[in-house]
């Protein structure tokens, strides 16, 4: 971000520049998800690509539904009932009756022919659960309808293979495990689908040539970036680049080994302690956070600051989240924190 500074007191807009540093940033990500570049949008937030591929999507043809959990962040729901005017049905997948995991099984009687698109988040954003996306998808197919993964609690925590997922569409950021800022998000388009999808949310660097300066027609670019738009977040594409480089040094897989190990130390540590966690327990079914229930969630936050650990609150739990760069020391003083803390627990 400095650089970013740096280049634009000496050169002012050094458009080259930006443009390589962001074609550079798309290869990196790429290569961490197991995509071509040219599959791959880089936008200014996971809404950006969902509202952009929304506006491409068809829902004619008797496929007027999309089908949602319960677990999705409120934008993954919305921008699909912002579709109702279309013609979009959207119907929610319950959790079941603790709220605490969404089963393969409530998926089965919501999908059919009608449904045009599953979307879907991999980890929920409040109690950490993940869903089973291999089979989700190919519940979907078996049926028609196409799958949009939200990655956004995933993404960086660990090896994550779109392709072999066999997801058509994935939305995600990097201001959480990939380690950038806000402002920075991206779109995965399965490539097969992309010269079928033309959105009509569209902007002068989604063209086929962006030089062309031509303002008498539209011609979107024939590659993912016909998802994008208008002038990027450079900043936030160089913090991106940056995170993606230390996550690409340490490895996905290591990163994925060291936060599924922590997790499974903290579940277990704080049910020795009889502390009440909203996550599911098998490493299959979770990601890398860790819902606690309070009784005050807020204020368990609050409380938690002042032992100089950071966490957030969501559905009155407090959520705990590791990477890899988090040890048992970390561990140890939660729990020794909520130990100072009982009054605030469920
Ligand atoms: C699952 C999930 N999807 C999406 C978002 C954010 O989307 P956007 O980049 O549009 O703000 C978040 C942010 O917390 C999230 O957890």
């Amino acid at each position: 971000m400095e650089d970013y500074l740096e280049l634009r007191l000496q050169e002012g807009a050094d458009w080259g520049l930006w443009l390589a540093r962001i074609e550079a940033l798309r290869s990196s990500l790429a290569g961490l998800l197991g995509v071509r570049p040219g599959e791959l949008a880089l936008t200014s937030s996971a809404s950006a690509g969902l509202n952009s591929l929304a506006s491409a999507l068809s829902f004619t043809g008797g496929r007027h539904r999309v089908v949602i959990s319960d677990f999705e962040f409120p934008t993954s729901a919305q921008i699909w009932h912002a579709q109702a005017r279309r013609g979009v049905e959207v119907l929610h997948v319950p959790t079941t009756a603790t709220g605490d995991e969404v089963p393969l099984a409530h998926f089965e009687p919501l999908i059919d022919e009608h449904t045009a698109l599953v979307a879907v988040t991999h980890v929920c954003y409040r109690n950490g659960a993940r869903l089973d996306i291999p089979a989700i998808v190919e519940l979907a197919h078996a049926r028609g309808a196409r799958v949009l993964l939200d990655c956004y609690q995933s993404v960086g925590a660990g090896p994550l293979d779109l392709a072999s997922l066999g997801v058509d569409f994935a939305v995600g950021g990097m201001m959480k495990y990939l380690l950038g800022t806000s402002g920075s998000g991206f779109m995965f388009v399965r490539g097969e689908l992309i010269p079928t999808l033309e959105p009509l949310a569209t902007g002068w660097l989604a063209q086929a040539d962006v030089g062309a300066m031509d303002i008498t027609g539209h011609t979107p670019a024939p590659d993912a970036r016909r998802f994008e738009a208008g002038t990027p977040g450079v900043v936030n594409s160089q913090a991106a680049a940056a995170g993606a480089a230390i996550l690409d040094h340490v490895g996905l897989a290591s990163v994925g080994a060291r936060v599924e190990a922590l997790v499974t130390r903290c579940l277990a540590a704080l049910a020795d302690q009889g502390v009440a966690v909203a996550t599911p327990q098998p490493p299959e079914q979770r990601g890398a956070t860790v819902a606690i229930r309070a009784s005050d969630a807020a204020a368990l936050v609050e409380a938690l600051a002042r032992h100089g650990i950071v966490t957030s609150c969501r559905d009155g739990n407090v959520r705990a989240s590791f990477h890899f760069y988090n040890d048992d020391e970390d561990i140890s003083r939660l729990l020794g924190a909520l130990a100072r803390e009982r009054a605030l627990l469920r």
